[in-house]
């Protein structure tokens, strides 16, 4: 028997099903739930699972907008289903479906791994000239804040896939790297302990990287954590556009590092901890 509400509104929740198992293409099917003010999209699924079909299924682990599992396609528009309030979007009817840009594994489940084999192919981590600095370190580098206040935005991604899903040009190129992927490149090219953006260019400057990007803004606009990743992949044209004139700022990355690039640990820096994994 499902729970009554006092005060809650009837919402008729229009979701798009779809097992591969069972069904040649994705329909939809409709619940009514009761919706009190407050509740999030995730807990009208919530409450469709518990109450009128167990067999829904969707992604989701945080509920708290952190861990990027429950992007859907909510009224038409990318966004997290726990960060969502549904009374803020509707007082009749919700569209609830996978987010779009990636294939349906099943109901509300999209296929990620094609966006995070893009990410991992930028390197989404940072890269030295000198590897040894990597695997044996003795030292600290030093950042500013205001060094880090360069690419701390673009940390702020939770890997979502939000914004790829909203992406016009992804939608006509399966191949284009796409605003997470690009995003997470410009973060580590603008780390000032980073040595690695014209290897990452192979990648971010090749026919399907950034220049694929005609600049519609709508990954910023859905980005649920304020990212901006279409200002990441103008400024990741505008750097591939310097280093190809040779105007882009030479030795940046190393300007203001101490540690084992210059063989001299900064003053009052500790030596580097032990390693953990051998
Ligand atoms: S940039 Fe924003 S929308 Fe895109 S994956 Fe990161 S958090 Fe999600
Ligand atoms: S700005 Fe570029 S990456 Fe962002 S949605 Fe538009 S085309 Fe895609
Ligand atoms: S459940 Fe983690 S972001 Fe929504």
């Amino acid at each position: 028997m499902t729970p009554s509400k006092e005060g809650a509104r009837d919402i008729r929740f229009h979701i798009t099903r779809y097992n591969p198992e069972s069904d040649s293409k994705p329909h939809v099917q409709t619940y009514t739930v009761p919706v009190t003010p407050g509740m999030t999209v995730l807990d009208g699924l919530h409450y469709i699972k518990s109450y009128l079909d167990a067999t829904l299924v969707w992604r989701y682990s945080c509920r708290m907008g952190i861990c990027g599992s429950c992007g859907m396609l909510i009224n038409g528009s990318a966004g997290l289903a726990c960060n969502t309030q549904i009374l803020h979007i509707t007082s009749t009817d919700l569209t609830v479906g996978p987010l779009p840009n990636f294939r349906i594994i099943r109901d509300l489940v999209p296929d990620l791994a094609p966006m995070f084999q893009k990410h991992h192919s930028v390197k989404p981590y940072i890269l030295r000239a000198d590897a040894s600095e990597i695997d044996d370190p003795a030292g600290e580098y030093y950042q500013s804040a205001e060094d880090l206040e360069a690419y701390l935005q673009f940390t702020y991604c939770i890997k979502c896939g939000c914004c790829m899903a909203a992406c016009p040009t992804l939608a006509t190129d399966k191949s284009y790297l796409g605003p997470m992927p690009a995003t997470a490149a410009e973060r580590y090219n603008r780390d000032s302990r980073d040595d690695g953006s014209r290897v990452r260019a192979l990648v971010t400057g090749d026919d399907h990287g950034a220049f694929r990007c005609h600049y519609a803004g709508e990954c910023s606009r859905v980005c649920p954590k304020g990212v901006d990743p279409g200002k990441a992949v103008q400024l990741l044209k505008r750097r591939l556009v310097l280093n190809y004139l040779h105007l882009g700022r030479k030795g940046q990355p190393c300007s203001k590092l101490h540690g084992p690039g210059s063989g001299k640990p900064m003053a009052g820096v500790g030596p580097a901890p032990k390693r953990t994994v051998e």
